[in-house]
């Protein structure tokens, strides 16, 4: 008998739980009104979870994408306790299709299907898939953390920063990639403010980035996206810092929707710019950000808000929810791996190779 909920409090780093069985997520959509676990038990209802944005961020979809390959395993275990791999592939292939944009899906799932080939198709796979995808989630908090370090010595405080969307422990294992760096670099002292844009149209920024940096005790100040440029424009923001979905092999970022307008603005304004990502959101097949496939989602997320239609009836909506920053609007990328000044496809290469 598995348990309704797992034993925890919901809290930002405790957003995916494997626990008694079952995988646990804590319900992004409602957040920060209603904090509530979903208990999922099969591939089909994870990849629903990440299509849905029960759970959002690259690094968490990864991380889930993983615990939903032992979902998998578990059913064409008992479908078929010697001949699991074949139905294991469908399984893995609907949650490939969950979202086209964050690398990490893809790495996380590239990774399972690595174990899946070295193991026998006669034996229990559950207990070995499991063990990799804790690896994976603990590894990306450990990276995370590493990150947080690594950023927060970049930055010559004490200044003021803005963030785009949700780079925080809800977007990845724990901790988070931009919000990483902006807890170590606030408990470094080099950071004192934190502007987050609201995010439209799902107010990951509002919602996510707020409920996680008030937990922490850092303050912050919440601004609609359009105002992001005028803030600049006061000459008192040191940092643009933000996470990605997907970097490009020359360096292009793919990011929340949002993040090519704040980048262009802090290069007129002098405007520094930091990408935090783990490698695992590296694509070097992608030459450029052209290449990157950038989701577009539905008409409804622009034209309502809160569940309530405010759009005009009849309007057309363009709904792409991630946008390309060229390499030359980013002064540096931080990975676990190390730190890119000035990314280019030369400084990418010899970072994955080492
Ligand atoms: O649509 P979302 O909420 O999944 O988009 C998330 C972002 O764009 C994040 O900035 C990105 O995934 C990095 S999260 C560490």
């Amino acid at each position: 008998m598995t348990a309704p909920f797992p034993n925890l409090p919901p809290t930002p780093d405790t957003a995916i739980v494997w626990q008694s069985d079952s995988l646990y997520l804590l319900d992004q959509r409602d957040l920060p009104s209603v904090a509530k676990y979903l208990q999922l038990r099969s591939a089909a209802a994870t990849a629903n979870a990440i299509r849905d944005m029960v759970v959002r961020g690259a690094p968490a979809i990864g991380v889930t994408a993983a615990y939903g390959v032992v979902l998998a395993a578990r059913e064409a275990f008992a479908e078929n306790p010697t001949g699991w791999k074949q139905g294991i592939a469908a399984r893995i292939s609907r949650l490939r299709m969950s979202r086209p944009t964050a690398s990490n899906l893809f790495w996380a799932l590239g990774r399972m299907q690595q174990l899946i080939e070295q193991l026998s198709a006669e034996r229990d796979p559950e207990a070995e898939l499991l063990a990799e995808a804790v690896k994976i989630h603990e590894r990306d908090v450990a990276d995370n953390m590493r990150m947080g370090e690594m950023g927060a010595e970049l930055i010559d405080g004490p200044t003021r920063v803005i963030t785009h969307c949700n780079a925080g422990a809800l977007a990845t294992g724990g901790y988070g990639t931009a919000l990483g760096v902006i807890r170590s670099a606030f408990a470094r002292g080099s950071i004192h403010q934190v502007y987050a844009d609201e995010t439209r149209p799902w107010l990951q920024g509002s919602r996510l980035t707020a409920w996680e940096l008030l937990q922490d005790g850092i303050p912050v100040t919440l601004l609609a996206d359009g105002a992001a440029a005028s803030l600049m424009s006061r000459g008192d923001i040191g940092w643009i810092i933000v996470g990605s979905d997907r970097i490009a092999a020359n360096g292009d970022v793919a990011n929340k929707i949002g993040t090519y307008g704040l980048a262009v603005a802090a290069k007129h304004h002098g405007v520094r710019v930091m990408v935090v990502a783990p490698t695992s959101t590296v694509d070097m097949q992608m030459a450029s950000g052209q290449e990157i496939p950038i989701e577009v989602r539905g008409d409804d997320e622009v034209l309502g808000c809160g569940g309530k239609q405010i759009g005009a009836d009849g309007a057309e909506v363009w709904n792409p929810v991630f946008d390309v920053t060229p390499a030359e609007l980013v002064d540096v990328i931080v990975t676990e791996k190390g730190i890119v000044h000035s990314p280019t496809r030369k400084k990418l290469e010899k970072l994955i190779t080492n």
